[in-house]
């Protein structure tokens, strides 16, 4: 048998070295590589489970191969043998004998001793710390249009150019192109608009009629915009039951349950809304609302015309806000 010229690395160092390459690979490389695939500003995570299971086979896989023949086995226990000979130094050795039984001693105790922390204080879902009191009696202007706007609606009905919110143009284009150029306000199936639209022909509008299929409008702009931004989350029976929903510790909320939407008053929502869940002051804690900042995305007309439809999806009134 002819023996190799290579220096070969003492399978207890290729040990040392290979279950560190690996965690490397694992802890760094994936989420760095991931921000690049992803070309999110965050990397993804690895799950625990998964670094468990890479690291058992990787174990697996280098017991096969010290174990290997009695060479490898007798060359991997050499520098450990030289170690406790203290043959690099015995104060070394000294320290770590004592070292390692002491770190496995505490590591047991911690992970053993019954934990006697008092229950974390309960969360407080509705902080008031930080709730600025301006928001407090703001009303939703698209729950009470004033008379100029039904005025303005009025208008844009008989000419026919309704303006919506800049999400729906392509759809109602659509619904347009599919609809053989319909007035668009016949997108809305509702009694209101019904009736407002038969106005409209007439040439004899009613104000309060077009009042209440204005309302109807907003609404249908408050719905579109739940299904697209909130519904995830929050979702289709406003119950808090999304898609995603299970993926948070701090579940989005179930607007249909009487403890949420009918204790706060619009103005709380709307703020609530607005600061999502960075907003909320450390009473709101332990756990860390999920809820997105919606002023970074939404205007504050799309802001009040979701909450009214969220209030009426859950068929809810808003809390009146005392006078003082
Ligand atoms: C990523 C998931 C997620 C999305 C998307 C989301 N929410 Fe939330 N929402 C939450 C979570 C989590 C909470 C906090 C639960 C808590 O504070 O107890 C919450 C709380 C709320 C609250 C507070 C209710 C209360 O009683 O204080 C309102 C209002 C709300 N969301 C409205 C919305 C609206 C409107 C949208 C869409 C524009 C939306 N949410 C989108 C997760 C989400």
């Amino acid at each position: 048998m002819s023996e190799s010229k290579r220096p070969k690395i003492n399978p207890f160092w290729a040990v040392v070295i290979t279950v560190g390459i690996i965690l490397f690979l694992v802890e760094w490389i994936i989420p760095a590589v991931s921000r690049q695939v992803t070309g999110l500003p965050f990397p993804l995570t690895v799950p625990r489970a998964l670094l468990f299971i890479y690291m058992v086979l990787t174990l697996v896989a280098l017991f096969l191969f010290v174990t290997f023949s009695d060479e490898n086995l007798n060359a991997f226990w050499r520098p450990i043998r030289r170690f406790l000979r203290g043959d690099f130094g015995k104060n070394a050795r000294n320290v770590v004998v004592v070292i390692v039984p002491l770190l496995v001693t505490w590591w047991v105790f911690d992970m053993k001793m019954p934990k006697l922390e008092p229950p974390i204080s309960l969360r407080i879902q509705h902080p008031s710390s930080n709730f600025p009191k301006s928001f407090e009696d703001l009303k939703n202007p698209y729950a009470e249009p004033s008379e100029t706007d039904v005025e303005t609606f009025i208008e844009e009905a008989r000419s026919g150019d309704v303006s919506f919110i800049p999400q729906l143009t392509a759809d109602l284009d659509l619904w347009r192109d599919m609809n053989s150029d319909a007035h668009v306000l016949t997108a809305i199936n509702t009694g209101p608009v019904r009736e407002f639209m038969a106005d409209i022909e007439d040439g004899n509008v009613d104000h309060e009629i077009a009042r209440l299929a204005l309302i109807e409008k907003n609404l249908f702009e408050g719905r579109a915009l739940y299904a697209m931004n909130c519904r995830a989350c929050h979702g289709d029976s406003v119950a808090g039951d999304g898609p995603m929903a299970d993926g948070f510790k701090l579940r989005p909320i179930n607007f249909t349950d009487n403890g949420t939407l009918e204790t706060i008053v619009e103005g709380y929502t709307f703020w609530r809304v607005t600061n999502g869940g960075p907003g909320l002051p450390t009473e709101a804690t332990p756990w860390d609302s999920a809820m997105p900042e919606w002023k970074l995305s939404l205007s504050e007309e799309q802001r009040w015309k979701i909450i009214l439809a969220e209030y009426d999806l859950a068929q809810k009134t808003p809390r009146i806000p005392e006078s003082e």
